[in-house]
């Protein structure tokens, strides 16, 4: 299956990145089958899709019609059997190896034999997700960025027993969603979270360390060296519980101390202060 093969894009999971991803999908022209355990949640996706092409038409980047017909390519399901006439299925699912093992093996069953499964796991190995499967060639990591439909990059991940087709097919996926892909290797982290997360700890402890507050160190990061969003106000959009799964994927593989979560996030987490996602990390939402 090349690029120019795939027509039919199935997403796993509709949080915060597979509704992301499901809206660039429909919006590059593609039909899209989005998958959630209920109903509700299916639904919840559509109107956060929907509510983001509705700001797009507010801002005259999208016609009505360009709306309407973007969000008329959304099928939503609560059965992955609804995947058997996808070309591509991506996984956005929780941070979990088991679970996400447990899914290839029945997308595996249920899709067609030359459909490519990419999954979009952010810390964990895509060679441990394809081995549950008896056919690892056409797996392949595509890793988007939150906000998914605002970050340029996905990286295009080649577990070990990748094929060269997969990944050439997921690349050029990768550009008909408007992005700008990158090839690397199926190492921990990968190339972005390989660097930012340790960067992001190191941004965490100095919380402490310079006892500063959360305002002020993202006033220092934003106003002294440019990022386009504070440390804290980051780790609050990906989410302070994805961000410790992932600080201890990363270290759990590289065992640099840089990379274990800071105890601060951790006992955040376990209060559950997830972030934007549950209105209270760092900062207080609505
Ligand atoms: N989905 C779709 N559209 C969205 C959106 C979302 N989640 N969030 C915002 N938008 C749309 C909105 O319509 C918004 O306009 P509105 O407020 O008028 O409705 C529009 O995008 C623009 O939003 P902003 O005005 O907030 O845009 P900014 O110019 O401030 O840029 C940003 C936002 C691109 C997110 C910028 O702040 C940025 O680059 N931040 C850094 C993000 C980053 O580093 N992400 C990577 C995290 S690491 C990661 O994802 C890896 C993972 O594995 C953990």
């Amino acid at each position: 299956m090349s690029a120019s093969g795939i027509r039919t894009i199935g997403v796993v999971g509709l949080g915060a990145m597979g509704s992301g991803i499901a809206q660039l999908a429909v919006e590059a022209g593609f039909d899209t089958v989005g998958r959630e355990v209920s109903d509700e949640l299916g639904e919840a996706a559509r109107g956060r899709i929907a509510h983001f092409l509705q700001r797009k038409v507010d801002k005259e980047r999208m016609t009505d019609d360009e709306r309407e017909a973007a969000l008329g390519r959304l099928s939503l399901t609560t059965d992955l059997a609804a995947f058997d006439g996808c070309d591509l299925v991506i996984e956005a699912i929780v941070e979990e190896l088991e679970p996400k093992r447990a899914l290839f093996a029945e997308l595996e069953r249920l899709v067609r034999p030359d459909a490519i499964l990419a999954t979009n796991t952010s810390a964990l190995s895509v060679t441990e997700i394809a081995a549950a499967t008896s056919t690892p060639e056409r797996v392949v990591g595509m890793h988007f960025f939150n906000p998914a439909p605002l970050m340029p990059l996905v990286e295009i991940v080649r577990a070990e027993l990748s094929s060269d087709e997969a990944v050439e097919a997921a690349y050029g996926v990768g550009e008909k969603l408007g992005k700008r892909p990158i090839r690397c290797h199926d190492t921990p982290g990968f190339v972005v979270n390989r660097v930012l997360i340790p960067l992001l700890n190191d941004c965490l402890r100095v919380l402490d360390e310079a006892r500063v507050t959360p305002e002020d160190l993202d006033t220092a990061m934003t106003a002294g060296a440019g990022w386009p969003m504070g440390p804290c106000t980051l780790v609050d959009l990906v989410g302070i519980d994805v961000h410790v799964h992932a600080s201890e994927a990363l270290y759990e593989k590289l065992r640099e101390p840089r990379m274990a979560p800071p105890p601060r996030i951790v006992a955040m987490r376990n209060a559950g202060l997830l972030g934007r996602k549950s209105g209270r990390g760092f900062y207080t939402y609505e």
